[in-house]
């Protein structure tokens, strides 16, 4: 119930106007977003690669209505890109990307040639991009550009959600030599005909998508905060013999970071999703709705005006 509002607040131009002016709100976002500009990504990045971290930039967007806008976002992801490898932080250092910050939804083909332009400049700084996957009308659309993106650039990554019906049969295409793909839970409101509605069935799904990646051929980033989820995948790894360099775990900016640290200690290979841009909205409330605690967080931060 909780979840829905706030999701709902998520889409809603008031509530957005309310918090983004709110002075007060900085520590909050501060926590979930590394800062607005091209150089707060690269601070953090330095910070997160100098501690043993790998990290995967978002540049905060999407639903871009406009093809300047989607000009817009490319340039930036280019800038960034050459910025990272100028300061040696590929390849640990990748990208994140949403097609609907492209142009998605009002040109496929736009959206392509932007994200084959992103994919150019990450080959030549020497890393890779993740196609972020949003709600389950652009799933069909995302899979098809990341098919034709990995005839040029095969270390283009993918992203799977779990409470989708349909992401096992997902996985089992994915699973492949050579292919990136992330599995996460899914952050989008989405109805019962295509996806699970009970937390008990997005799990189970999780981990049967976890054996379906870890037993293919595939290079399986396993991106949840969930305590039993991470066990699970601590022992299935043993269990397919993943060598700590054959999947990695991959866990949001600001989220759990002793586990993160964890983790890391542990030997495994942890990438840092790192959000930052002006346009963090509709990002952070994804995050509050997720978590009751994450929401008492940005009261406090609401109501202590520090
Ligand atoms: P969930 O939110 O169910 O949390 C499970 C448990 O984890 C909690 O009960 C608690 O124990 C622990 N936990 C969670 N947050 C915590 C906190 N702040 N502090 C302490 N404990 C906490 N989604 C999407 O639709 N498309 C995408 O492309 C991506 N990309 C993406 C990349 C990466 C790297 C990550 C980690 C996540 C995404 N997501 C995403 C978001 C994802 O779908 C999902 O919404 C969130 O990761 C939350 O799901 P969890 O698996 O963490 O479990």
């Amino acid at each position: 119930m909780l979840r829905s509002v706030i999701l709902a607040a998520s889409r809603s131009a008031r509530v957005e106007r309310l918090v983004e002016t709110a002075p007060f709100t900085r520590g909050a976002v501060r926590r979930f977003v590394a800062g607005t500009t091209t150089d707060d990504a690269l601070r953090v990045s330095g910070e997160l690669t100098a501690d043993g971290m790998a990290v995967s930039l978002d540049h905060l967007g999407e639903d871009t209505v406009t093809p300047e806008q989607a000009g817009a976002v490319r340039a930036e992801y280019v800038t960034l890109l050459g910025a990272l490898a100028a300061a040696g932080y590929t390849p640990a250092a990748e990208v994140s990307v949403k097609l609907s910050a492209l142009g998605q939804r009002f040109d496929e083909q736009v959206a392509y040639d932007h994200a084959r332009a992103i994919c150019a400049a990450a080959a030549e700084a020497g890393t890779t991009v993740t196609l972020d996957m949003e709600d389950h009308t652009t799933t069909d659309s995302t899979l098809d550009i990341l098919a034709k993106l990995r005839g040029d650039f095969p270390g283009t990554g993918a992203v799977l959600q779990a409470y989708l019906r349909r992401t096992e049969a997902d996985c089992r295409d994915l699973a492949t030599a050579g292919s990136r793909v992330r599995l996460c839970k899914g952050a989008y409101k989405e109805p019962e005909s295509v996806a699970y509605q009970s937390g008990l069935e997005v799990d189970r799904s999780y981990v049967r998508c976890m054996n379906v990646l870890l037993a293919g051929g595939g290079y399986p980033m396993l991106a949840t905060h969930d305590p039993r989820l991470i066990a699970i995948a601590e022992d299935r790894a043993h269990w397919f013999d993943r060598g700590a360099g054959e999947f990695e775990f991959q866990l949001l900016y600001g989220v759990r970071p002793e586990e993160q640290a964890r983790l890391r200690d542990e030997g495994y290979t942890v990438r840092v999703y790192v959000p930052y841009g002006d346009d963090w909205y509709g990002y952070l409330m994804r995050r509050l709705a997720e978590r009751p605690a994450n929401l008492a967080f940005f009261a406090r931060a609401l109501t202590s005006r520090r």
